[in-house]
């Protein structure tokens, strides 16, 4: 099992190797060095609990959305920043990942369009001004986000941002920029990665 430690101000990139540290990203981020990194995989907070409809809304029965976990946010995280906050934080976030990876290096950043007051919400606007190479669709098997006004959003984007010499793995790129990969569901945490 992978260790997790906590953060502190002193943290090498040594100390980071391998493990999971523990604590807020971005004042993680901001302590390490220009270009230490290879890849970054990053999904975060949505910001679901944001909700104009009648959707997500933390510790009710959410009528259709009862059996999402996701309705009771992270635990320490409720995901409920006003829009205009939530684009801004997010743009820090990838400033971040941006000057972190090295001159061959990537990230790849997921976040998912949503509809709010019957108008997409694109999330392109975090990208937006980065160097955008590729947008990644990620196929997931189902989503529960009914609504008569659209039809069932089922696809994710993975936006991969990259410096000038970031190539695949040699036969990589006979795989299209579909990704059909069925979300992990027997897990605690509200919105898992699969393995
Ligand atoms: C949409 S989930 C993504 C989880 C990811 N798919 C995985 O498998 O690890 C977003 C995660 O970001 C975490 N989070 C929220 N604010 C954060 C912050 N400031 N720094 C680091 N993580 C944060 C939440 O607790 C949640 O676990």
């Amino acid at each position: 099992m992978t260790e997790i430690i906590e953060f502190n101000n002193n943290i090498s990139v040594d100390a980071c190797l391998n493990k999971i540290i523990y604590g807020d990203c971005l004042e993680i981020m901001r302590t390490l060095p220009d270009k230490c990194v290879d890849v970054v995989i990053t999904s975060p907070p949505y910001n679901l609990l944001k909700s104009s409809g009648n959707g997500l809304k933390k510790n009710t029965k959410c009528g259709k959305w009862k059996n999402a976990a996701i309705k009771n946010g992270y635990a320490e995280y409720d995901d409920n920043m006003p829009y205009v906050d939530y684009i801004a934080w997010q743009r820090e976030c990838v400033a971040e990942m941006c000057r972190l990876i090295k001159d061959d290096g990537a990230v790849f950043y997921n976040n998912k369009n949503r509809v709010q007051n019957g108008l997409l919400e694109d999330r392109g606007e975090i990208v937006k001004g980065f160097p955008l190479r590729q947008i990644i669709i990620w196929k997931r098997s189902g989503a529960i986000n009914f609504n008569a006004g659209y039809f069932l959003p089922i696809t994710e984007q993975i936006y991969l941002l990259c410096n000038k010499a970031f190539k695949l793995a040699q036969g990589a790129n006979k795989n299209t920029d579909v990704w059909e990969v069925k979300q992990e569901m027997k897990n605690p945490h509200p919105a898992p990665f699969p393995e």
